[in-house]
């Protein structure tokens, strides 16, 4: 394993926070799916393959009582991730540099057990010994009715990426490092889209132009993330040793094996966009392919699907409930709030424009039944209808639109001292994130004037402080975003 502890070390991984990872959001699937889910707030949460902890640090600056570990292999990742928390702190997280491989009965006994452990961005990364490994600690570290999350990359969609991971890997294999793989991959990779878009235009056999097409889709999509500076998704996904995808059936055997099973999607797409929306194509699935796991098989093939995030539990505690009927209705959703992200006027739902005109607040089921004077039932169908197709944050507790106002409001403490590592780190490694594990933007001076909605200086009074030209705008602009990232309390 020293290779993978030396390469993360050399390349720690930028140490970014997940909506689908957030406990909040593991809790709230959980309660949808009618589980005893453990209570976030209080609950131990382990991230394995943490890198810097970026992705569980969020929710330990907000939830002091819950208990936040993450293991990695990487000293340099572990180190800093632990200073950073340090910095601001905190007392419930903990990053441990372990191999995955190598946690005997003795350290498990120490780790006790988890409610919810979360492995992003893990799983095809590493060889088949550690993947048996992950799911075994998880089998291990599981509580009784804990949750687990796994994210991998899977085929069908990965084969195409697959030609493209081969050619960058290939025309930079001469390099000694990884500095100079990445930079001749990245020039190569132009070299052939450039290519590409010239042979598209003159090509006429229709077979050739539609596979010049599809590799020249997928190569304009890395050059993209390239643009935007994603060096370590390239590294990672494209030039590192592993990178494993494989058919969501095949994984579902080996959580099988492993004494877990599949419960759903973190994005709940197995039951908001559970069909092709054509009846044809759907009945023959579903006639054709009962169970669960077929289904979703058949429609990572339709769909040319490249990514799944799976929650799993332990298959003790589902036993033969493993296929259950996604029946999801009013009492699913009378246990959550709700937060709508979209903002565009299409819908025409009375819902939708509740949940748009609340923003950021959450409304629940029954308040938003009250407030549009409608049935539970009806409120429910329109709400449905949302969740197919916009992005809605669901949670199990209620999220306030809370508006700074001296001697009333304040930036909570916990997140003061968490946006001070942004002031004082002018390359940060972790992603600001609120409690949902939402990105929060705020540039480094925008940072710094949050520091000042103490609650004891007025909108006013900062705004003289700040001595800038446009500090109107400046404020208006980062008191909503606070308002937004739910970063602010009352405090009398
Ligand atoms: C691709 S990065 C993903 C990091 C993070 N989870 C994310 O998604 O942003 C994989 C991480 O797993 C860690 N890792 C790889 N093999 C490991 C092992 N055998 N034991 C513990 N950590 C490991 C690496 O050090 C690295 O930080």
């Amino acid at each position: 394993m020293q290779n993978v502890k030396e390469y993360y070390d050399e390349f720690p991984y930028f140490s970014a926070a997940f909506a689908d990872c957030s406990p909040l959001r593991l809790q709230s699937v959980a309660e949808f799916l009618g589980l005893d889910a453990p209570k976030a707030n209080i609950a131990r949460v382990l991230e394995l393959g943490c890198a810097y902890g970026g992705n569980i640090l969020p929710f330990a600056v907000h939830n002091s009582q819950a208990d936040v570990v993450g293991i990695d292999i990487s000293s340099t990742q572990v180190k800093v991730g632990n200073e950073i928390a340090k910095g601001m702190g905190l007392e419930n997280f903990k990053l441990i540099e372990k191999d995955i491989l190598s946690i005997d009965k003795d350290k498990l006994k120490k780790l006790g057990k988890f409610d919810y452990i979360i492995a992003h961005g893990l799983y095809s990364w590493v060889c088949d010994e550690v993947k048996e490994a992950i799911l075994r600690l998880i089998h291990e570290l599981l509580s009784q009715n804990g949750i687990a999350y796994i994210s991998y990359n899977v085929y069908p969609g990965w084969k195409s990426f697959d030609i493209l991971r081969d050619y960058m890997i290939f025309v930079s294999s001469t390099q000694k490092d990884q500095t100079s793989r990445l930079e001749k991959a990245k020039k190569e990779l132009k070299f052939l889209s450039d290519y590409l878009r010239i042979n598209l235009q003159a090509q006429n056999d229709p077979t050739l132009r539609d596979s010049t097409q599809l590799l020249l889709t997928q190569a304009n999509f890395l050059q993209n993330i390239i643009k935007k500076g994603h060096d370590y998704y390239v590294l990672h996904d494209f030039l590192e040793t592993s990178n494993d995808p494989m058919y969501f059936y095949k994984f579902a055997a080996s959580l099988k094996k492993s004494g877990l099973c599949y419960l759903i999607d973190a994005g709940l797409d197995d039951i908001f966009r559970n069909s092709l929306g054509i009846y044809r194509f759907d009945a023959h699935i579903s006639q054709n392919y009962p169970s669960r796991i077929e289904g979703e098989q058949m429609r990572d093939f339709m769909l040319n699907r490249s990514f799944r995030k799976s929650l799993v539990m332990k298959s003790e505690i589902l036993g033969d409930r493993s296929d259950f009927d996604m029946d999801i209705g009013v009492n699913e959703f009378s246990k959550l709030n709700f937060i709508l992200h979209s903002r565009d006027d299409k819908s025409g739902n009375a819902v939708y424009e509740a949940l748009k005109n609340a923003y950021p607040q959450s409304l629940n089921l029954s308040e938003l039944s009250n407030m549009l004077e409608q049935d539970l039932q009806s409120t429910y169908s329109q709400l449905i209808e949302i969740f197919a197709t916009q992005n809605v944050s669901i949670a199990p507790k209620k999220f306030h639109h809370v508006k700074y106002k001296k001697g009333k409001t304040r930036i909570k403490p916990c997140v003061a001292r968490y946006l001070e590592y942004f002031i004082n780190e002018p390359s940060p490694v972790i992603l600001l994130a609120n409690e949902l594990n939402l990105k929060v933007e705020l540039t480094p001076s925008e940072a710094k004037a949050a520091l000042k909605f103490d609650g004891q200086n007025s909108l006013e009074e900062i705004k003289t402080s700040l001595a800038l030209k446009n500090a109107d705008e400046f404020l208006n602009k980062l008191s909503n975003k606070l308002s937004e990232a739910y970063f602010l309390e009352n405090f009398n």
